[in-house]
């Protein structure tokens, strides 16, 4: 079978390389020149863990192709993934131009059946929106040609996609044919061989199941951020509550870690933009208002904290930060905690200097020389009147805390995401401040 995906992002470019490693022909379409370029030559735009082999591998097999030209490869496929760019508008809904863009372009040069799919998160009913604007453009052309929709969310987590991809725990996929069905079926069983967890559905369904899977995930990091917050102030340890309440079978041990705010490119997004559907129809969304709500106050847990601690007084203070990406095996900083904490200490008159093991280029892109880089976690620390804990790299676990008591200024230690244990910071002689313990 032959597939195209258009939109190179980290969607598109691990959905692409994960089909033709299981044996499809494929086609990545993207309309910026530089990273097709880069992309034939090999260079990946990314940073997740076993994507660059994969990537070789495949174009060396020749499964796996790169172009800026749609139309040169349409005649040849049977499905094209739409995995393009659904950025919020200034409200915060989905802004469906590229969606919508690459519909027209199918319409305008399709010459025979093609299933166009939907892999990004949209709102529901855009699928009816695609099936219109390609239907238009045939009407211009005065053709008739069959065509399908679907919609098939992408679940994948950054940091793990190949993985998350290569062994889903479901595809959901949101059809209204039994032509799609039959395509999507040929086209997944490879993944599900032994364990075929494709879950077929409407399309309104498939599309809100995204949505929904989102919100509910970040609605239980904010939820367990209220607990921690709450269990601070009463003297519980949020660490113990998680065990306690995630070995119920009905809540399940995953997602339940308290922290400094969930961010990254879908919770943030997708919750506004459920939000925002919820308020174009007249619902509103009580419990995601809330989420929302709690998330924004997180990301400056930790800062004032560090504020408390030194009653108010920050000006000049030098403070090391690790983690400066959202979360490990990622350099993606989109909505990072760590933005909105360095932005606060820069403002109270802080000199940062921070590390990360992969996100300092993407940060000197974002934010430029503002903060000091430093070249590993030691290096971060000197003269330090405070050690912030921000992103859990594994590298962080388990640090020499003597060498760095010794290069730091004060023995303060806040730890965003609850990765040590409190007896044994304070055994070192830290003051160590944590989240709901
Ligand atoms: C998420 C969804 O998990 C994935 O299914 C969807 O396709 C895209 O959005 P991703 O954004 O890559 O994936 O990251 P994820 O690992 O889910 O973490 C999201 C955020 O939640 C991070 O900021 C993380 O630090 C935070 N988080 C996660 C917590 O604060 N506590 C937790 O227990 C889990």
């Amino acid at each position: 079978m032959k597939i195209a995906i258009v939109g190179t992002g980290y969607v598109g470019l691990v959905t692409g390389t994960c089909f033709a490693e299981m044996g499809t022909e494929v086609f990545c379409v993207d309309v910026n020149t530089e990273k097709i370029e880069n992309l034939k030559k090999g260079i990946i735009p990314i940073y997740e863990p076993g994507l660059e082999d994969m990537v070789h591998r495949n174009q060396q097999a020749g499964r796996l192709q790169f172009t800026t030209d749609l139309t040169e490869c349409l005649d040849e496929v049977e499905v094209l993934f739409s995995a393009v760019g659904t950025p919020p508008d200034e409200d915060g809904s989905a802004d469906l131009k590229y969606v919508l863009e690459v519909a027209r372009t199918v319409g305008r040069n399709m010459k025979k059946h093609i299933l166009v799919v939907t892999k990004s998160t949209v709102p529901v009913g855009t699928a009816k929106k695609v099936r219109r604007a390609i239907q238009e453009e045939l009407d211009k052309r005065g053709v008739e040609i069959e065509f399908d929709v679907a919609s098939n969310p992408e679940f994948l987590k950054e940091g793990a996609a190949i993985s998350d991809f290569m062994s889903p725990d479901r595809v959901v996929v949101g059809v209204e044919s039994e032509r799609a069905e039959e395509l999507m079926t040929r086209l997944y069983r490879p993944f599900l061989l032994n364990n075929f967890r494709v879950i077929f559905m409407d399309v309104p369904s498939a599309e809100m199941t995204k949505y929904a899977a989102n919100a509910m995930l970040a609605t239980r990091i904010s939820f367990m951020n209220d607990i921690a917050n709450l269990c601070e102030i009463i003297g519980a340890d949020v660490n113990m509550v998680r065990k306690g309440i995630g070995s119920d079978n009905r809540i399940g041990n995953r997602f339940l870690y308290a922290g400094i705010g969930y961010g990254g490119s879908c919770f943030p997004k997708d919750v506004k933009a459920l939000i925002n559907t919820a308020k174009q129809n007249n619902y509103p969304m009580r419990i995601l208002q809330a989420v929302e709500e709690v998330n924004d106050e997180q990301k400056s847990l930790l800062f004032h904290k560090l504020e408390k601690h030194f009653n108010g007084d920050l000006k000049g203070k030098r403070i090391a930060i690790w983690g400066l990406a959202f979360k490990p095996e990622t350099d993606d900083m989109r909505e990072a905690p760590s933005l909105v904490l360095i932005e606060k200490l820069l403002a109270a008159g802080c000199e940062v200097y921070a590390y990360d093991p992969v996100a300092v280029e993407e940060s000197k892109r974002r934010i430029g020389d503002v903060i000091h880089y430093a070249k590993d976690i030691y290096d971060a620390v000197v003269d330090a009147d405070a050690l912030m804990l921000v992103t859990e790299w594994k590298e962080f676990r388990m640090p020499s805390w003597s060498a760095i008591k010794k290069l730091m200024a004060t023995p303060l230690v806040l730890d965003g995401r609850n990765i040590y244990d409190i007896k044994e910071m304070e055994e070192n002689g830290f003051i160590y401040h944590c989240i709901g313990r």
